[in-house]
């Protein structure tokens, strides 16, 4: 059957998870904001779960229609049949946003098509699902805009960045799904080494070794359509089989990291063991400011850098930049460059001849990210 989908992501990665969904062959393939759709099987479903390195959610549409009033938006989603996708005992949430529409209370949209899915199953089953907001076995999103809802079922589960490798979180670690943008797109040969001297709980050394690895970052875990009574578990099983079989270990890239900060070492291996990465990843502990940068190493450094978010830091950060980016400037001469900077000013600082950047959201802090040659 053939089923549109809603692919989410964090502004401005669409167009890198957009040039993701392409290289999995998928259909009607098309960048809008906040993600990408495309038209496809549930078997595509299970692959962009399985495979997007840069996906937040795959949401699987319903359907979609005019919702003046929450009469017509009850009657919609009493005419889904809630059975394929949710037991009458199990648990669902529903996330509703509403713009520029006459239901604008997403409270209260929620609570409609909680009643409607409510009702659904007393009708035909004489019990009903409860609600929960963790761990539901199904989440459902709705989406008015202009008076117009989308209906859709979260493919997902929790968000994709939770790969299911991450034993240590670190102070301020970006997220996995970040990281893997920042690899993408730095143009990263999947050879050469590559240097996060910045490197925190180690997230971008991960990310970067399972790319190289062909390892495909939903192998860790479950999604939410694997509690859908209509789940294929054979063809599932099939599909996991296959994907893991392309897992090939490079035996001479090498993953290097440091940070100042020694508390994180620990945490770096266990994060790269439970990955299935530890042969590929070197951290030790130092300062960026003194890394051994090697001469014709022609490494790919991918780094994101402290933004220095607390009062008072601003100056001491705007200073690392400076001194970080003279260093990479004076002993790195033919390496390539992917960094995530918090504002312009920390960019100028880098003291960089020329290069290009994209916007890019992390949680509440807008960064850059920028690639240049060196
Ligand atoms: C934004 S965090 C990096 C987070 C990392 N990408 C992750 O996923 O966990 C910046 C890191 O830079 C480290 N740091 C700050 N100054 C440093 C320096 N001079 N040399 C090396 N690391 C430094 C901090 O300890 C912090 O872990």
């Amino acid at each position: 059957m053939r089923l549109e989908h809603f692919i989410t992501c964090s502004p401005g990665v669409e167009p890198i998870l957009h040039a993701e969904v392409k290289a999995l062959r998928l259909s009607n393939v098309e960048q809008q904001v906040g993600g990408v759709r495309f038209i496809g099987s549930m078997h595509d479903a299970w692959r962009a779960n399985l495979e997007l390195r840069t996906a937040i959610r795959v949401l699987q549409r319903l359907d979609r229609f005019a919702a003046p009033d929450a009469d017509e938006l009850y009657k919609h989603v009493l005419a889904v049949d809630w059975r394929k996708y949710l037991r009458e005992d199990g648990t669902f949430f529903v996330d509703a946003q509403c713009r520029e529409s006459e239901l604008d209370h997403s409270q209260f949209v929620a609570q409609r098509t909680k009643d409607g899915v409510v009702d659904f199953f007393r009708k035909k089953t004489g019990k009903r699902p409860s609600v929960a907001k963790e761990d539901a076995d199904l989440r459902i999103h709705v989406h008015i805009w202009k008076d117009r809802a989308t209906l859709s079922v979260d493919t997902s589960g929790n968000s994709l960045h939770k790969r299911g490798w991450r034993k240590y979180q670190g102070l301020a670690p970006l997220s996995e799904t970040l990281s893997a943008a920042m690899v993408l797109h730095s143009g990263w040969n999947r050879r050469s080494p590559v240097v996060d001297p910045f490197c925190g709980s180690g997230t971008l050394l991960i990310e970067a070794a399972l790319l190289a690895a062909d390892h495909a970052p939903g192998l860790f875990r479950s999604f939410g359509f694997e509690n859908w009574p209509i789940h294929d578990l054979y063809a599932y099983g099939k599909l996991r089989e296959v994907v893991a079989s392309r897992i090939k270990m490079p035996r001479k890239l090498q993953l290097v990291g440091c940070d100042i900060e020694h508390r994180h070492l620990a945490g770096i291996q266990a994060n790269a063991e439970s990955a299935g990465v530890a042969d590929l990843v070197r951290v030790e502990q130092g300062d960026a400011l003194e890394f051994p940068w090697k001469r014709g190493w022609n490494a790919q450094i991918l780094s994101n850098l402290p933004y220095g978010m607390r009062v008072g830091d601003l100056a001491q950060i705007t200073q690392l930049h400076r001194d970080f980016g003279k260093s990479a400037r004076d002993q790195c001469a033919g390496y390539r460059v992917a960094l995530l900077v918090g504002s312009r000013q920390l960019t100028n600082a880098l003291g960089f001849k020329t290069w290009d950047e994209i916007p890019i959201q992390n949680g509440p802090i807008p960064c850059r990210l920028l690639t240049t040659e060196l």
